[in-house]
């Protein structure tokens, strides 16, 4: 039996040394939030923070992470769905099908701890995640509503003008 610090919990888990964290992460913990979409960690759907970092959890083996370091899923976020990044998605309606969702709440989530006001360019840089629904310009406007001090629809609304009729 091994163990990982998950949500803030020591969990067990029993897998092979190459098991994909994801499976552990899904079929044995029960934190089906994170999604396998490609596998090759180009999607980014599977994505959580270990210590912060976003990590694709498809192609990282569970025992290759230490128990000491911190794995964070969409589900430790928060209880209730009222981290600040979360409800920027909410109230700007940014989701469409939602397969890809947790994967950028995830990646948003660690560019704004990092860098709580980002350029543009930070956040092309940092939201590496493909979406098949095209919801990129309701992304990158909640990712400014968040640092803008909250979600604001209208605001929001107007960076999505902007980004639309300047492509
Ligand atoms: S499933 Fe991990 S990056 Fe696509
Ligand atoms: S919302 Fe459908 S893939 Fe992104």
């Amino acid at each position: 039996m091994a163990k990982l610090n998950v949500n803030g919990k020591a969990r067990d888990y029993q897998a092979d040394d190459g098991t994909p964290l994801l499976w552990v992460l899904r079929e044995q913990l029960g934190l089906t939030g994170a999604k396998y979409g490609c596998g090759i960690a180009q999607c980014g759907t599977c994505t959580v923070l270990i210590d912060g970092v976003p990590t694709r959890s498809c192609v990282r083996t569970a025992a290759s992470v230490k128990p000491t370091e911190k794995i964070v899923t969409i589900e430790g976020l928060s209880p209730d769905g009222s981290h600040p990044v979360q409800k920027a998605w909410v109230a700007l309606d940014v989701p469409q099908c939602g397969f890809c969702q947790t994967g950028m709440i995830m990646a948003a989530t660690a560019l704004l701890n990092a860098k709580p006001n980002p350029t543009d360019r930070d956040i092309d840089d940092a939201m590496t995640n493909i979406c098949r629904c095209g919801t990129y310009n309701r992304v990158r406007a909640a990712i400014k509503s968040v640092a803008a001090g909250g979600a604001n629809k209208t605001d929001a609304a107007g960076i999505i003008h902007v980004d639309r009729s300047a492509s």
